[in-house]
């Protein structure tokens, strides 16, 4: 696709890693794009699962409006330390009236809770397809860490041995929100709200992808629980845990580095990402997020036997 739509684009596109991902530059997204741009925006997306748009200068409702062209925003119920409003994620450690917050402070440690593997709101029942993030401060060259890490769970699933592939087909993970709070005690308990109405939830192991001809691709985060359903607590945390071991060591990954300015999208249906740590205390981190929904449940292959 990218040879082929090349040279009617009045903006460049570049590769940025071997594995997948690509650069969009001169495409300036605070204004209105045409409806050629964003079906070409859209197949690039599908095809390259990355999109870093160079050099952006947005606001709050500038990057509401991009993320529009690709459906539906999710919404958050309720307003908190993480999100500035219930569209977009304040992803930094940095209060919004610019203090640079300590590691011990709330929001800084729900942070950390995004350096574990994961998708965005896998603890829905229909978790989101894509997300924003806009870089505002990001680390100075010199600093180790503060990289975002994806990873292609298509390659992830085809590399497993056979073995793996089978005991997986069937299995469920159970996502739920609260688990973050386990790992990171000190925080303030989820509130009867979510509670209400986020209850867990699961999903298959395997994905199929129909838009995509049912491709499969491995699902599971490391952020939002351990629990296998149909095995004990010991045996599933082991199998969840063999599984966050083979994505750390597979070679199918990007890690981007982020330039000021950077927008970067991500297809949540078949990447996994991670944020890398950095030392929190020495230097400011602002990003704000938006999130574009899911539009069906996630579909596994004891929905679809016919094709097993
Ligand atoms: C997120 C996220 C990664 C990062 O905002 O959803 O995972 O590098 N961020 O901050
Ligand atoms: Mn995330």
């Amino acid at each position: 696709l990218i040879n082929k739509v090349l040279f009617m684009l009045n903006f460049q596109i570049n590769k940025i890693s071997d594995q997948f991902g690509i650069e969009v530059i001169g495409l300036d997204v605070s204004k209105n794009l045409n409806e050629k741009d964003v079906k070409v925006l859209k197949d690039l997306f599908h095809e390259n699962h990355v999109i870093v748009f160079r050099k952006q200068n947005l606001s709050d409702e500038e990057q509401l409006s991009f993320t529009e062209n690709f459906g539906d925003l999710e919404v958050y119920p309720e307003a908190d330390k993480t999100k500035d409003s219930q569209k977009t994620y304040h992803v930094a450690n940095v209060s919004l009236d610019g203090k640079h917050l300590t590691d011990k402070d709330e929001q800084v440690i729900f942070q950390k809770v995004n350096q574990r593997w994961h998708t965005d709101s896998s603890y829905r029942f229909i978790p989101s397809y894509a997300s924003l993030l806009y870089g505002i401060e990001v680390l100075p060259d010199e600093a180790n860490g503060g990289e975002t890490e994806f990873v292609n769970m298509f390659k992830v699933y085809k590399a497993l041995d056979k073995e793996l592939k089978t005991k997986l087909e069937y299995l469920h993970m159970v996502h739920y929100y609260e688990f973050g709070r386990r790992m990171f005690p000190n925080l303030p308990p989820v509130s009867e709200f979510e509670k209400e109405n986020i209850p867990p939830v699961s999903h298959p192991l395997i994905r199929l992808h129909p838009e995509r001809n049912n491709d499969r691709s491995l699902f599971f985060t490391a952020n939002a629980g351990n629990e296998i359903g149909g095995m004990t607590q010991e045996k599933g945390a082991c199998l969840h845990k063999k599984l966050v071991d083979i994505v750390s060591a597979s070679v199918f990954k990007y890690k981007h580095r982020w330039k000021k300015g950077d927008l970067v999208m991500w297809d949540n249906r078949c990447l996994l990402h991670r944020a890398i740590p950095y030392d929190m205390n020495k230097y400011r981190r602002v990003f704000r997020r938006t999130t574009v929904a899911g539009l069906t449940a996630i579909k596994g292959p004891c929905l679809n036997p016919e094709i097993i």
